[in-house]
């Protein structure tokens, strides 16, 4: 029998990730299949304990379980801890293993496929909810020149700055309101929040990007994304949105299961056809 994974979500009806991990399945020769389940919102402990009775050997977790994850979990990777969310659960045993592969999937994408490495450079990042604190550990990492997490209330910025101060070394690492970047400029301004889901602009002043400056958006859809389309307006050099994390995210889970880590830009560009079709 094949081993068992899937992702957790609500929803999850429109999840690229089966997909994702079928390809890799097949294009490093492992033998498993993927399943999107759809977990009730109160009822997340329920679904992963019906699904390892099943024989589920792994699991990814998105919106809005990964804090449920993470509570879940009998052990922890260091990343996972900090991050304080769960996207990739393996399962041994009563055992239940949490890690957290947002952060190098993100990394993976800015550095490796978009070619543009923080090391050294100016970074702004907007937003300080769950998903910007899962990669503020390896945007650390790279040492970039200075990292500013700007958020709309200033005290959960300064939270993340706080809980994040150990590992900034040899980086600033700074909180800020949207209104008191007024004056500085970046050269990779990262949108971690979730302000176009509620189709709201953030109200960042003018000039915030640097000369050949990257505005990368955490988010995807079909066409560009709101935030896109404002750091275009504004000067932003190049524009990528987050679809190349989602595939980096799940190439990094796929190899904490299976070992193996997948070729991820052929996945990338078919998964582009499709998202613009
Ligand atoms: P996630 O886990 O996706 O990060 P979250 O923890 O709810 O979700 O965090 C959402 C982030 O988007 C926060 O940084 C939030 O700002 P606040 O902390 O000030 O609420 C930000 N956000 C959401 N809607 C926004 C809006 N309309 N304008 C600006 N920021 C917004």
């Amino acid at each position: 029998m094949s081993d068992l994974y899937c992702v957790f979500g609500n929803p999850i009806a429109h999840s690229r990730s089966p997909a994702i991990h079928a390809e890799f399945a097949r294009q490093t020769g492992q033998d498993m299949v993927y399943e999107a389940r759809l977990a009730p919102v109160d009822g997340f402990a329920g679904a992963v304990s019906s699904f390892v009775a099943e024989g589920g050997r792994g699991a990814n977790v998105t919106v809005p379980f990964k804090e449920d994850a993470y509570r879940l979990c009998t052990r922890l990777s260091p990343r996972a801890a900090r991050a304080g969310a769960v996207n990739t659960l393996c399962f041994e045993g009563d055992e239940i293993h949490g890690d957290n592969t947002d952060g190098a999937g993100l990394l993976a994408d800015i550095s490796n496929n978009l070619d543009y490495p923080p090391t050294g450079k100016r970074v702004l990042l907007l937003g300080a909810g769950g998903a910007a604190r899962g990669v503020v550990e390896p945007l650390l990492a790279t040492q970039p020149a200075v990292l500013c997490i700007a958020n709309r209330s200033l005290d959960k910025a300064q939270a993340l700055v706080d809980l994040f101060a150990d590992l900034a070394v040899s980086t600033p690492l700074t909180a800020s309101t949207y209104a008191a970047l007024d004056g500085q400029a970046f050269d990779l301004v990262i949108n971690a929040t979730s302000a176009s889901l509620s189709g709201a602009a953030l109200p960042l002043p003018p000039g915030l990007f640097a000369a050949g400056s990257l505005a990368y958006d955490m988010m995807y859809g079909k066409g560009e994304t709101p935030f896109m389309q404002l750091a275009q307006a504004q000067g932003a050099a190049r524009c990528a949105d987050g679809l190349g994390m989602l595939v980096g995210q799940a190439a990094e889970a796929f190899a904490v299961w299976r070992g193996v880590y997948p070729d991820t830009a052929p996945v990338l560009a078919s998964l582009r056809v499709t998202l613009k079709g």
